[in-house]
Formats: structure tokens, sequence, C-alpha cells
């Protein structure tokens, strides 16, 4: 019996994927760059044992059985690892033993937090790890096949995702840009907000999106190739404003896609827009860009912030989005954050702006963070090939 437990973490687009030329291999349309966010926050927590006596490939979700066999996405991954596994060569068992995986998220899936690409991650880096294959370019292309966002997660800190020209997807690749180290300070405010699950689900909105808008092509050619090198070149110089901008117009535009989709899709709602609005005018009452906010399929906010103007930018959103909640741990999530007063300008700005109350449902404090690790197997959530019991 062989065994190996992984941890990945989720990552946040900045340059948005949204669009595929490939349904089944998952080809995107454009480009896309993330950041990998600190796995000790939010991340996806895999075992995987493989056995000779096992009979079949089993998995649980969350405690939860997963039909394994029946899912083309994750029968994808298994094949596209197990494939480089035998280019390789030397591997300590046979292929043909049969698997069992269990896999946690520590943070609601429901949150609509890019669940996916943490889990899809975490699932071909621990295959890998078992039998025993490098982390590399090919590696990142079985991860798309799980789910396209999730090749971003296989490193750490900035991370480009090539959308490639070839029709096998060889060139599909994703590739890291800056180590964490680069520019550690940072940071992101995850504003999750209360809202039922998310309405349509990132793989048919843009399957419609591809299909009905016309905005959407025009992005992909025109828009998506200049920002990818503006935002390189704005991490590449740790420069905020300009990362903060194109970040900002990155996500308004996504939002516009989904809009001009039909018929469209909406996933930012009431409460998105009134943190949208909050944060221009932070922005503008201190002068400069301090907070950038992006959407994903979903309402929840995540705010780029750097580590030093945390403190100030907490209190105004706490300020401006009152909750009954406010200090319990549960409210507020994450790197602890110290207290700060709001000087005049600001505090008058913020109560300017008061939203009705509990508008969020809790707030997770994290920042950049490494790629994949795997973990000493007195971790493991299998026991002897088994999960523990609930
Ligand atoms: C809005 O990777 O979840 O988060 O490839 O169909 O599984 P599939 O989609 P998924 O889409 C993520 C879209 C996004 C933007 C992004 O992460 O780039």
């Amino acid at each position: 019996m062989f065994s190996a437990t992984c941890v990945a973490p989720v990552n946040m687009a900045l340059v948005k994927y949204w669009g595929k030329r490939n349904e089944e291999l998952i080809l995107p349309i454009n480009d896309s760059v993330s950041m990998t966010l600190d796995a000790n926050e939010m991340c996806a927590k895999t075992t995987i044992t493989a056995s000779e006596s096992f009979k079949q490939n089993r998995m649980w979700l969350n405690g939860e059985v997963v039909t394994f066999e029946e899912n083309a996405r994750l029968m994808r991954c298994l094949a596209g690892v197990q494939r480089l596994a035998l280019a390789n060569g030397a591997h300590k068992f046979s292929l043909s033993w049969k698997l069992h995986i269990a896999s946690y998220n520590n943070f609601p899936t429901a949150a609509g937090l890019a669940s996916s690409a943490a889990g899809y991650a975490c699932l071909v880096y621990t295959l890998a790890r078992l039998y025993e294959l490098p982390l590399n370019e090919e590696l990142t292309t079985v991860a798309r096949q799980g789910s396209g966002s999730a090749c971003r997660s296989l490193y750490g800190g900035f991370v480009h995702w090539r959308r490639g020209s070839s029709a096998d997807g060889s060139d599909s690749i994703a590739v890291p840009l800056a180590p964490a180290s680069h520019w550690p300070n940072m940071h992101m405010l995850i504003l999750v907000v209360n809202d039922a699950r998310k309405k349509t689900g990132s793989t048919r909105g843009m399957q419609l999106g591809v299909s009905t808008s016309s905005l959407i092509q025009h992005r992909a050619k025109e828009v998506v190739p200049r920002r990818v090198k503006e935002l390189m070149a704005a991490i590449e110089s740790r420069d905020f404003q300009a990362f903060a901008e194109i970040t900002i117009k990155e996500s308004n535009q996504l939002h516009a896609i989904c809009l001009d989709t039909y018929p469209p899709c909406v996933y930012m709602n009431d409460v998105s827009h009134a943190i949208v609005n909050f944060v221009h005018d932070y922005n503008e009452t201190v002068g400069s860009l301090q907070a950038a906010y992006t959407f994903d399929a979903g309402p929840n906010a995540c705010i780029y912030v750097l580590a030093e103007n945390v403190p100030r930018l907490l209190a105004a959103i706490q300020l401006a989005f009152p909750n009954d909640a406010q200090q319990s741990v549960e409210y507020l999530m994450g790197i602890p954050v110290p207290p700060v007063e709001l000087k005049n300008g600001l505090r008058d700005a913020s109560i300017g702006h008061v939203n009705p109350n509990n508008m969020l449902k809790y707030i997770i404090h994290t920042k950049i963070g490494e790629g994949p690790h795997q973990l000493s197997d007195d971790k493991s959530l299998l026991i002897d090939g088994f999960p523990l019991p609930k």
C-alpha cells in the first residue's frame, strides 16, 4: 500500500479566464493571470492511497462519496497523470492498482470561492507525488483538464496561464511569473456576501458567453493581450497603482461580458455593487488606489490591498458594512489585524455610506502564498485506505 497527502492553494484571477475554444480539453480563448493565496487560510487537502487489494477507484469529497468513474473530469486527470507515469517509466507499484482518494476543502464550497481550482490542483499534485512525477508544464496541462483555473494553483505567487495555440492543448500551460517572496506584503480581504448558491456555474456561464456575447471575442483578441503585458510589468515593478487599475477593470469587464450574454448571467448582487462603490470612494478619500476589488462567478468580493494598508481599510469596511457579529472570530477570519482609529476624513466618507446591518457573512484576511506541498503520512485523511468515520 502506498499513500501521499498534499495541500493545494486557491488562486484568484487578476486577468480573468472566461471562455473556452475546446470544451473537452478545457482550452481557453485567452490568457489569464492569477495570484495564489496562502494555503494556511484556504486550501484543499487530499490523501490518495494505492493498493493491490482495492477493487475499484473510490473517492470521498468532504466526507461524501463521489461517483469517480462517472466523472469525466476526474477520470481525465487520473488518465493524464498515469500517462505521464507510464512515459516516465519508474514507479513503485503497478499502474493497474486502484486508488482511494479523500479530499477536503477547509473553506465552504458553497461560498463560491474557487474550490474547484484548489481541489483539482490538489488531486493532480497528489497523484504526481504518488507516482513520483515532477511538477512541470505537462502536469499543468493535466490539472487544466480538471478545471481550467486549477492549472494556476500548481504554483505559488503570480501565475500566467498561456492559452496556447495547438489543437491538442499541449502548449496551454501555467507558468510561474514571480514567487510569493517577490511581493510578500500583497494581502487580500475576502468579503463573503450573504447570498444563496451561485446561479449559473462558471462552466455554463462561459459557454453561453462564447456562443452569444458579441463583446467576448473583442476582449479575447484585443483587450486581454494588452492587459496581460501591462499587469506583468506592474507585478515586476511592484506598482500597486497600475496593478489595482488593471485588476478592477478586468473584474468589471468579466461582468460586462456576463451581462452581454444571452440570457444574461448575473453574478454580482446589490451588496457586491455596494462594495464596488465603497472601494472607489475609499480610494478617492485616501488619494490613491489602495484597494482593488475583483469578483469571480459569484457575489463575493476579493480585495487586494498591501499589508500596511489592511488595518485602515478593514476599519472602514467595518464602519460601512456593520455586522452584529463584527468582533467575533467567526466573522473575522484569517490573519489577525490590529485595530486602528480612522481619521476624520475617512470616517466621514465611510459613515456617509453606512449600509444596512449584516450584508456580509464573514471576512477572511489572507495573503499571497506558495504552491502545493506534500505532508507527512501521519496527517493523512485515509487510514488503511479508508476515510475516518464522521
Ligand atoms: C471566473 O476554472 O471554474 O473564476 O474550466 O469550466 O472548470 P472550468 O471553469 P473554472 O472558471 C473560473 C472562472 C473565473 C475566472 C478565473 O479564475 O480566471
